[in-house]
C-alpha cells in the first residue's frame, strides 16, 4: 500500500529544500513497510536558466521532475497565474493525497492556493481536498512591500501542517490564529542539504578557478550577493550601495555571483564601471585595478565551497542568513528586517539596510575578528527533512486507518518535537 505526495520546486532556493526531503522519502522507502510513499516532483519553472535550475539537480543529485510547466518569468501576478493553471492540471492527474511545498516564492503561494481549492479523485470513488504542508512556516518580516512575505502569509494560512525552522515561528504562527496541533518545530531542511554536502562541496575548484588560492594557500576575501528588487530596482540607491562596496574591496576582492535581474539592473542603469568581469578582465583579483568582481550565478557546490572559506559575506538573500550561521561565517545583511532573527541571536548575521555607514562600520568589526559564532541553533542537525516525512507518514497512516511503519522511531529517537 502506497500514498501519493507531491513536492514543488520553482526557483533556486527551493531545491536544497526538497533535495532534503527526496532524500528521506528514498531512506524511508528504502526500508521497505508500507506504507510506502509514490512520490512525484514537480517543477514549475519559474526560474529556467541552466546556472538557476540545471546544476542544482546535478550538484544535489535530485531526481528528474516527473513533471515540469515551464511557467518562466513575467510580473508577479502573471507568473503565479500561470503556475496556478499549470499545477491544477498536475492535481486533477495525479490526485496526490500531500502536496509540500517549501519556502515563499512565487511558486509556493502558487501551487498551495490551488491544493485547497482542487477536488482529487479517491481510489474509493469518494473526491478529497489534497492535504498541505508548508516546509518553513511561520518566518515572517513583517514588512508586506515584499512579495515573499505576502508569499508566506497566504501559504501558511492554507496550509494543514506547518513545519517551522524557529521558535519565532512557532509563535508568529500561533499569534496568527493558527491551532498549534497544525505546528511541527522540526529544524531546517536547508541545513540538512548543508551538512550532507559540505565535504563534497570542499572538492569543488571555484577557489583555484578564482584565483584566490595560492598554493594551497587561501587569500582573505568577500562576497556579495544582492538581488531583492527594494535593492537593486532603484538606480540611485543601488549606485550608492555599490560606493560602499568598492570601498571594501580596497581591504580585499568582493566576489560577486550575480543574480540575472541584477545584472539587467547594471545594464540598464549604467553601472558597469563599479565592476570588472572576473574571468575576462585580468585573472588576479589582488591586481591593481579596484573592482568589485562579476561572476555568473553558482552551482550549489562551488557556492558552499566559497561561502565555507570567506572572511565575510555580504547579502540581501534569506538562506544565507542561516547557512552563514552553521557555517560561522560573518554574515552582514543588507536588509533593515530579517523573518530568520535566530541567525542574528545565535548566529552570525548583523542587519545593516542599505546604509553605507552601518556597512562599513560592519565590515570593520569583522577585520577586527569582533565577531563570535554562537552556537547553532535548535535542531539545524540534519534530520529536519526525516521528522518531516516522519509526521506526515503518521498523519496519513492514521486518516487511512493503518499501522504506522517503525521506521522513523528507530532513526530519531526522541528528537522529535511537536509545540
Ligand atoms: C525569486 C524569489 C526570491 C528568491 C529568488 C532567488 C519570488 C517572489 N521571489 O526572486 O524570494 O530569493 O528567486 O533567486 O518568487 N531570471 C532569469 N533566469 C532565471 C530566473 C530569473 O533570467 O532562471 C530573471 C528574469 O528576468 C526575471 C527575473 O530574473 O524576470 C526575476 O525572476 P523571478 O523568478 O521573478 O524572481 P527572483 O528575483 O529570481
Amino acid at each position: 500500500m502506497a500514498f501519493k505526495m507531491l513536492s514543488v520546486v520553482g526557483a533556486r532556493p527551493n531545491f536544497m529544500k526538497v533535495a532534503a526531503i527526496c532524500e528521506a522519502i528514498k531512506e524511508y522507502n528504502g526500508n521497505g513497510k508500507p506504507p510506502l510513499i509514490d512520490h512525484v516532483l514537480v517543477h514549475t519553472g519559474q526560474h529556467y536558466d541552466a546556472n538557476m535550475s540545471d546544476t542544482f539537480f546535478n550538484d544535489l543529485e535530485l531526481p528528474k521532475p516527473n513533471l515540469f510547466l515551464g511557467v518562466g518569468s513575467g510580473s508577479h501576478s502573471t507568473q503565479t497565474a500561470k503556475v496556478m493553471e499549470g499545477f491544477e492540471r498536475v492535481l486533477d492527474e495525479q490526485n496526490p493525497q500531500i502536496v509540500i511545498v517549501v519556502g515563499d516564492v512565487n511558486s509556493t503561494v502558487a501551487c498551495a492556493l490551488v491544493t485547497k481549492k482542487t477536488w482529487c479523485a479517491g481510489e474509493d470513488g469518494r473526491n478529497f481536498i489534497p492535504k498541505l504542508a508548508h516546509v518553513e512556516a511561520g518566518l515572517r518580516s513583517f514588512d508586506r512591500t515584499m512579495p515573499e512575505e505576502v508569499n508566506r502569509v497566504v501559504t501558511d494560512a492554507l496550509s494543514d501542517y506547518l513545519f517551522t525552522t524557529e521558535d519565532s515561528a512557532n509563535q508568529n504562527l500561533e499569534r496568527e490564529g493558527i491551532s498549534p496541533d497544525k505546528i511541527h518545530f522540526v529544524g531546517n531542511v536547508m541545513i540538512d542539504t548543508l551538512l550532507r554536502y559540505r565535504p563534497k562541496a570542499m572538492e569543488s575548484t571555484i577557489l583555484n578557478d578564482l584565483q584566490l588560492s595560492k598554493q594551497g594557500r587561501i587569500k582573505p576575501y568577500a562576497i556579495l550577493t544582492l538581488h531583492r528588487p527594494a535593492n537593486v530596482d532603484d538606480a540611485q540607491s543601488f549606485s550608492k550601495m555599490l560606493d560602499s562596496f568598492l570601498d571594501l574591496s580596497r581591504h580585499m576582492p568582493l566576489i560577486f555571483p550575480a543574480h540575472p535581474r541584477t545584472v539587467k539592473q547594471i545594464q540598464e542603469a549604467n553601472l558597469g564601471d563599479y565592476f570588472v568581469d572576473h574571468f575576462l578582465e585580468g585573472p588576479e583579483p589582488w591586481d591593481s585595478r579596484v573592482r568589485i568582481r562579476l561572476v555568473p550565478p553558482l552551482g550549489y557546490l562551488d557556492f558552499l565551497h566559497l561561502m565555507s572559506s570567506a572572511k565575510v559575506v555580504l547579502t540581501d538573500s534569506g538562506g544565507i542568513q542561516e547557512e552563514t550561521t552553521i557555517l560561522g561565517v560573518p554574515c552582514i545583511t543588507l536588509r533593515e528586517n530579517t523573518e530568520r532573527p535566530v541567525t542574528l541571536t545565535h548566529g552570525t548575521n548583523v542587519l545593516v539596510g542599505s546604509d553605507s555607514e552601518r556597512i562599513t562600520h560592519e565590515f570593520a568589526c569583522v577585520l577586527k575578528g569582533m565577531r563570535g559564532t554562537p552556537p547553532p541553533p535548535q535542531l539545524w542537525d540534519g534530520n529536519a527533512a526525516k521528522r518531516i516525512i516522519q509526521i506526515l507518514v503518521e498523519k496519513q497512516t492514521v486518516a487511512r486507518g493503518i499501522r504506522p511503519s517503525p521506521w522513523a522511531e528507530a532513526t530519531l529517537g526522541d528528537d522529535l518535537q511537536h509545540t
